[in-house]
């Protein structure tokens, strides 16, 4: 049988076609727009998510036996906030995960209600990528928005809607929204209320490997599909990217180097980061994760790129440092801090920007582009000090995401986090891992972990060289004086 995985992401949304062996029929993307209204928000039209994938789909199934597809299901881009109205249309531009317009009703929630009570309620803090202060910003901003509200979603349940009808979402990517009490699987009344919400307005939770439903008849004859395939509830792009790199289980660690950077650790027991520096949110294996979460990682390097130096050469502009990486690698005498659009783990802070630091006469274009690599790699790190600081220890990790193609990059994370660092046989993670959920759904494999078991192959693997984690422990020790140096000139310019 076939199965489909939809990676609903920031930039694309990736559609893998997929058979029980873990084989890849087919993979198609379709881009759509992403709006920046002001300095620091982030917004996308949930239109363009549906109209991309049905669209993509078409493609993807093309030349495939389409009465082989048996499921659907999803990775999808977390904490955005979708709205509907009494006639199921949608209100307005769905705020994004990056957008870090809701610094004051974090705040608000963060000091007013304060944190102690967030994490009784929720396990987590408020951080202004989350879907409750948004519905918060919504309600001081638009008022007449927030009046017409009947059905609150994450990206991908919006998708599950159109395809299925069914109002459904599953415990990892409610977890970010900061209303569902992650330790008991269930959405917090009390939450709700500060928000000025019901309960009805939310979407039926479901673990991400259960059936919510099956296509529509129209989708399915607009697809060609039968009416019969299983919808899966899917998982937060990085829930199933963990599937889709085997991170399940107990003390695995996945790395993701996409629009944003992420470090998941998965754990069979619930677990709450002390320090707030980590968010403690479900998994899609029916347990929990600790992850740490930065807005701005290879979206870092695309930047620097193709909009500053105007050029779409990656593996080019990285090859004099590659070709040198003995001598340059731990070297740079340049810094950079990758806070592109604020910063999420662990700082916390929407006013952190981007900085060059260390720049001298002989500073080199390469010596900027590894800077660059450099700055996102020691941000990585700073999320993995954190999870030691909640007493956390992994030994090694899985890395994935478009930043993680680069041979360079995984040489960087290796030597720096002074890990081993494991390549999957394939790039396609949460698609991978939604295609994987699907299965599981439709009774292939009778647990995520059998179907990873079955199907995650691992590649090769960085192992890092005590010569180079020697010099980038004092790289990093420099790299980490300069956010707490500029803090509070961060808060002046903004
Ligand atoms: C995770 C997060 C991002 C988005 C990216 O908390 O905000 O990784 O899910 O799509």
């Amino acid at each position: 049988m076939l199965y489909i995985g939809i990676d609903l992401g920031t930039s694309s949304v990736k559609l893998l076609l997929m058979d029980e062996k873990g084989k890849i029929h087919g993979t198609v993307s379709r881009e759509y727009p992403l709006y920046f209204p002001q300095p620091g928000w982030s917004e996308q039209k949930p239109e363009d998510w549906l109209a991309g994938t049905m669209d993509g789909l078409s493609e993807l199934l093309g030349g495939a036996d389409r009465s082989e597809v048996a499921g659907i299901s999803f990775g999808g881009q977390m904490h955005g906030l979708v709205i509907l109205d009494e006639n199921d249309e949608v209100i307005r531009p769905a705020i994004l995960w990056n957008d870090g317009r809701t610094g004051k009703e974090t705040a608000w929630l963060n000091e007013e209600i304060g944190k102690d009570r967030l994490s009784e309620y929720t396990a987590n803090i408020a951080f202004a990528g989350f879907t409750a202060p948004k519905i918060l910003w919504i309600r001081n901003n638009e008022p007449e928005n927030f009046a017409r509200i009947r059905k609150i979603m994450l990206p991908k349940d919006y998708l599950a809607y159109c395809l299925s009808g069914s109002f459904c979402t599953d415990y990892s990517d409610a977890s970010g929204m900061l209303l569902l009490d992650v330790k008991n699987r269930t959405w917090s009344e009390k939450m709700c209320g500060i928000c000025g919400i019901t309960t009805d307005m939310l979407p039926k939770l479901y673990e991400s490997y259960e059936k919510v439903g099956t296509l529509k008849k129209e989708i399915a004859d607009a697809l060609g599909l039968p009416d019969t395939v299983v919808i899966a509830a899917g998982a937060g792009d990085n829930a199933a990217a963990a599937v889709g790199t085997g991170t399940v289980g107990d003390g695995r660690c996945n790395i993701s180097l996409g629009t944003s950077g992420t470090i998941f650790i998965s754990s069979d027991a619930f677990r709450a980061d002390p320090h707030n520096a980590l968010h403690s949110f479900a998994h899609a294996d029916g347990h929990y994760h600790l992850m740490g979460c930065m807005l701005s990682a290879a979206s870092c390097n695309k930047w620097w790129l193709e909009d500053i130096l105007g050029s779409t050469d990656y593996a080019g502009e990285q090859k004099e440092i590659a070709d040198n990486a003995g001598e340059r690698l731990g070297n740079n005498h340049v810094f950079f801090l990758p806070y592109l659009m604020g910063e999420r783990s662990p700082w916390n802070d929407t006013n952190a920007r981007g900085t060059f630091t260390g720049i001298t006469m002989d500073t080199s274009r390469a010596d900027m582009t590894q800077a660059v690599l450099e700055g996102v790699a020691f941000a990585v790190r700073d999320m993995y000090e954190a999870a030691v600081s909640a007493g956390v220890t992994v030994k090694r990790t899985m890395i994935c995401g478009g930043g993680a193609k680069s041979p360079l990059w995984q040489k960087m994370i290796a030597n720096i986090l002074n890990m081993p660092v494991d390549l999957p046989a394939s790039e396609e993670g949460p698609g991978m891992g939604g295609a994987m959920l699907a299965m599981v759904a439709c009774g292939t494999y009778g647990s995520v972990q059998e179907a990873c078991d079955a199907i995650v192959k691992v590649a090769g693997s960085v192992e890092p060289d005590p010569v180079l984690v020697e010099r980038y422990r004092e790289k990093y020790d420099q790299f980490r004086i300069l956010y707490p140096a500029l803090r509070e000139a961060f808060g002046v310019i903004a």
